[in-house]
């Protein structure tokens, strides 16, 4: 028996109008998640190999960031190239064909073109005909935000099923004579694919629980690029303000969760897996432990992929998903910082 009425909805208007369940007795709208997938171009520099051309060297970078190599996009490999190669085996794992996927939402600051959206390009890319496909600009935490409007287009109705992508070339905006910078970060690429469904109401329900979004733009000089449409006319290098974004990177990251897990009724010991934006070992090592979140619960893919900003989540998923360590009916908690300061936190029963 329904509660609330058969909704109709028309998601966008090159579809026909359609009926949404929204809530039924003791279920709800949900986003599922039907499964992730990943990317990493085929170049690896390693901290040697940085060493050799500007003053820094293995032992700093390992000792104060926890990586070791990164990944870098070929000449030519771009943002769509990386986003399309992550959402092949996210849609291979997920298990349905590329022309169900009505929603692409794509997080990335790096796009091919200032415009259009690099989204748009993944949609035709994958021979995807009937979508709504977009870009997402909240830079570390894009792919946090980019899920939020996913998982709320979803719940509303307004889609069914959706690409949830991360995507970065950060070799492109890198400032390489930056020792302070160029050392942290690397190229890839992650998707996610949710389906719209009933699930019990509550958190014991699979599905998407909560996306907590936050945004302090008095932040905007801390972490930025020096270039864009706007300013310069080019795109510009990569700047920061490392201590700063850090102070804030442990603080922020670790009470987004906190909000999370008291708004779903959760307690933090109920966290089966925590997969926070990788920057620096030493930035999630602080919050598992303000956490109280055992290491063997926390995945970490920083020290052989570096910072990929909106990708690293999406890929930390895939790497858990891919070694079993994600099981159905898990909390898997996910949370990031970025430029902005834009931060937020996502619980998701798997
Ligand atoms: O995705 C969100 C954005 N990013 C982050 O979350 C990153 C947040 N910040 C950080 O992870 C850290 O602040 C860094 C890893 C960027 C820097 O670590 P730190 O412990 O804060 O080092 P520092 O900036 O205070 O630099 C310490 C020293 C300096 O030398 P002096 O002035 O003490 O002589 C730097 O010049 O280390 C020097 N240094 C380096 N030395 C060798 C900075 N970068 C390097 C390098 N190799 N690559």
């Amino acid at each position: 028996m329904l509660m609330k009425a058969d909704t109709i909805h028309q998601a966008g208007s090159q579809y026909p109008e359609r009926h949404v369940l929204l809530e039924q007795e003791g279920a709800v709208r949900k986003s599922l998640v039907l499964g992730c997938g990943g990317y990493l171009p085929e170049r690896i520099v390693t901290n040697d190999e940085l060493a050799t051309r500007i003053d820094t060297s293995d032992a700093w970078i390992r000792k104060r960031t926890g990586i070791r190599q990164r990944h870098i996009a070929a000449e030519g490999e771009l943002t769509s190239d990386l986003a399309v190669a992550a959402c092949r085996p996210a849609l291979e794992r997920a298990g349905i064909d590329a022309e169900e996927i009505d929603l692409i939402v794509l997080a990335t600051s790096t796009p091919d073109n200032t415009f259009p959206a690099t989204a748009t390009k993944v949609q035709a890319q994958l021979g995807i005909k009937r979508a709504i496909a977009f870009d997402v600009q909240a830079v570390c935490s894009g792919f946090i935000y980019a899920l939020s409007v996913a998982d709320n287009m979803i719940r509303l109705g307004q889609a069914q099923t959706a690409l949830v992508v991360g995507a970065e070339v950060f070799s492109r905006i890198l400032d390489w004579e930056d020792r302070g910078t160029c050392v942290l970060f690397g190229d890839g690429a992650g998707a996610l694919v949710l389906r719209g469904g009933m699930s019990d109401a509550g958190s014991s329900g699979r599905g998407v629980l909560s996306t907590h979004l936050f945004t302090d733009g008095s932040h905007y000089d801390s972490l930025y690029v020096d270039g864009g449409p706007s300013t310069t006319g080019k795109s510009g290098y990569l700047r920061m303000a490392g201590q700063e974004v850090y102070r804030h990177a442990v603080h922020n990251m670790a009470e987004a969760i906190e909000i999370a897990i008291e708004a779903n009724g959760l307690s933090l010991s109920d966290i089966d897996l925590l997969v926070p934006h990788q920057a620096n070992i030493r930035i999630i090592e602080s919050i598992s432990r303000r956490l109280g979140v055992d290491n063997e619960k926390v995945v970490i893919t920083v020290g052989s992929q570096a910072n990929t900003s909106a990708a690293t989540i999406p890929l930390a998923l895939t790497n858990a998903q891919n070694n079993d360590r994600i099981q159905p009916g898990h909390l898997v908690a996910l949370s990031a910082l970025g430029g902005g300061f834009a931060w937020g936190s996502s619980l998701i029963r798997w």
